[in-house]
């Protein structure tokens, strides 16, 4: 992902992540970070760009930050390659797990990331909306990470 990519991105935020949309600038700041954060898109043939994902890493722990596709390209496996793609990069960066958070309503990412190999590892009560969302926490361990 480049800060270009954003101006596709960003008009499509609100309706993406609701009240866990991220401004421009704190894109900007997770960009600028490239020796701890990697930032995905998946385009289409044409170079369109579909949706966009990113994974923090540390001490051999990543974790998925954000992954989300414009409503029109859903279902149609787009996701998966993305989150696919951060798994690789987790590999890549000799990371032994990846870790992430997913609202407990949200069926479309939970059976995204189950079918991708990821298990729940508990709640966090409260982690959304100032308190009234849970968020389970998933985790999928990488035995070839090191
Ligand atoms: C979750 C999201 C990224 C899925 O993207 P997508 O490109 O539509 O997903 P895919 O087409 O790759 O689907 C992969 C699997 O996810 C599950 N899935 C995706 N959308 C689903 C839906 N609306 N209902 C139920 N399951 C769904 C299915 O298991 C699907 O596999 P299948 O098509 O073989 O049945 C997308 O809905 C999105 O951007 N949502 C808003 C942002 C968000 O919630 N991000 C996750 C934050 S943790």
């Amino acid at each position: 992902m480049t800060s270009a990519d954003l101006d596709v991105l960003l008009p499509f935020e609100d309706v993406m992540f609701g009240t866990e949309a991220w401004s421009r600038q704190s894109y900007e700041e997770e960009l600028a970070d490239t020796e701890l954060r990697d930032y995905v898109v998946a385009e289409s043939d044409e170079g369109t760009l579909l949706g966009s994902g990113g994974l923090m890493t540390i001490a051999g722990t990543s974790q998925i930050l954000t992954v989300g596709v414009l409503p029109p390209a859903r279902r149609r496996g787009v996701g998966r390659v993305l989150v696919r793609a951060l798994v690789d990069t987790a590999r890549r960066r000799g990371a032994a797990e990846v870790l992430l958070e997913v609202r407990i309503d949200n069926d479309a990412a939970r059976r995204l990331y189950e079918s991708e190999g990821f298990t729940v590892l508990g709640l966090r009560r409260g982690y959304y909306e100032n308190g009234r969302v849970d968020a389970v926490t998933m985790r999928l361990g990488l035995p070839d990470g090191h």
